[in-house]
């Protein structure tokens, strides 16, 4: 332990992760872990919330996203890789702080609705599904994090940690929790290939991390530009073309970019150049890290043991603030 202060962020394990995940958090996990503790959860009890029907999945995700991890270059010895199911002072702190936030507030919670939404829950929601943000507020301050690098959609979950954490602060009498501040990146959220919502995998928009150099071709070509733009002289729009979105995102020469984004407006330019950029710029991006995922699935055992090691060490961190609450609240003591 150090005196740098803390970052605890997460995955649901439902499949690999996408170059959504990448450009929202992982880009920016990496380039913390040199100068942060930090933590990556394996949130397999968060994905049982909207996957009860399939654990199967879920347990098998878990060493996909372990290895789309070390993949990127989360670096176990700087960054610790550890499993939600297996840290009961998780599931622990969650069940106290239920009491701290209410049902309206919980469905008031835009992520929340958005995401009943997109997955047809209708009035057949799961209870851990309306609840999971106390659980998400419990794994942050099981670590004391501090600092949250997410994606955009994930801010309205920070919020109501913060939330949470006011309202223990107060019955405690005293901060025994500290507020995490979001670190979102500016690009703001990364679209699907059909420009419609956000990447997701159940949306089947998603170009995985892990993707062949023809998925990732097949992708490109599929994926959404300007429908108004059918011939190459015709002016195309910038604006919710995912091309462009994509190539903010991941292509380092800025100033090209924007100047193709003025060529296309003014017309002249077709989607077969903008899109043949792009798909050289992802492929670079996607390449070393497929190569890594490679090697590292070789050696099952040692992703294995990478994450019974994070857990352990987890294990101590999470029990030592959940005595904390128990304390702070006052409960009685044996
Ligand atoms: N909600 C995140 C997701 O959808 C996963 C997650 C679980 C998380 N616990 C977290 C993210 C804590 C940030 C902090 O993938």
């Amino acid at each position: 332990m150090t005196n740098n202060p803390v970052i605890l962020t997460g995955d649901r394990t439902t499949g690999p992760l996408h170059i959504g995940h990448f450009a929202g958090s992982l880009r920016n996990r990496l380039r913390f872990q040199d100068s942060h503790d930090q933590y990556l959860l394996l949130a397999d009890t968060q994905a049982l919330t909207d996957n009860a029907h399939d654990p199967a999945k879920i347990r098998r995700s878990v060493m996909e996203v372990a290895l789309d991890y070390l993949a990127v270059g989360i670096d176990p010895e700087k960054s610790t890789i550890c499993l939600q199911s297996h840290l009961p002072a998780l599931a622990e702190l969650s069940m106290l702080y239920l009491n701290f936030v209410t049902v309206a507030r919980l469905e008031r919670n835009p992520t929340i609705k958005d995401e009943i939404r997109v997955r047809g829950f209708g009035h057949n929601v799961p209870a851990g599904f309306l609840c999971y943000p106390a659980a998400q507020a419990a794994d942050i301050t099981a670590f004391r994090a501090t600092r949250e690098p997410v994606g955009a959609d994930q801010a309205p979950l920070i919020e109501q940690t913060n939330e949470i954490v006011r309202r223990i602060n107060a019955a405690a009498e005293k901060d025994i929790l500290p507020e995490a501040e979001a670190v979102i990146p500016r690009s703001g959220r990364l679209p699907g290939i059909d420009g419609k919502a956000k990447m997701s995998k159940s949306g089947g928009n998603a170009i995985p991390l892990s993707a062949s150099p023809d998925a990732i071709a097949t992708a490109v070509r599929a994926m959404y530009t300007d429908p108004g733009h059918l011939r190459i002289d015709d002016p195309g729009k910038v604006e919710g073309n995912v091309v462009f979105a994509y190539l903010d995102a991941f292509d380092e020469d800025e100033a090209a970019v924007q100047e193709l984004k003025a060529q296309y407006g003014r017309g002249g330019l077709g989607d077969a150049v903008i899109k043949r950029r792009l798909n050289g710029v992802l492929e670079a991006l996607i390449a070393p890290i497929r190569q890594r995922r490679e090697e590292f699935a070789k050696h099952p055992d040692h992703v294995l043991n990478v994450i019974r090691a994070g857990t352990q060490r987890a294990r101590e961190v999470t029990e030592a603030t959940k005595r904390d609450v128990v304390n702070g609240l006052g409960l009685f003591q044996l």
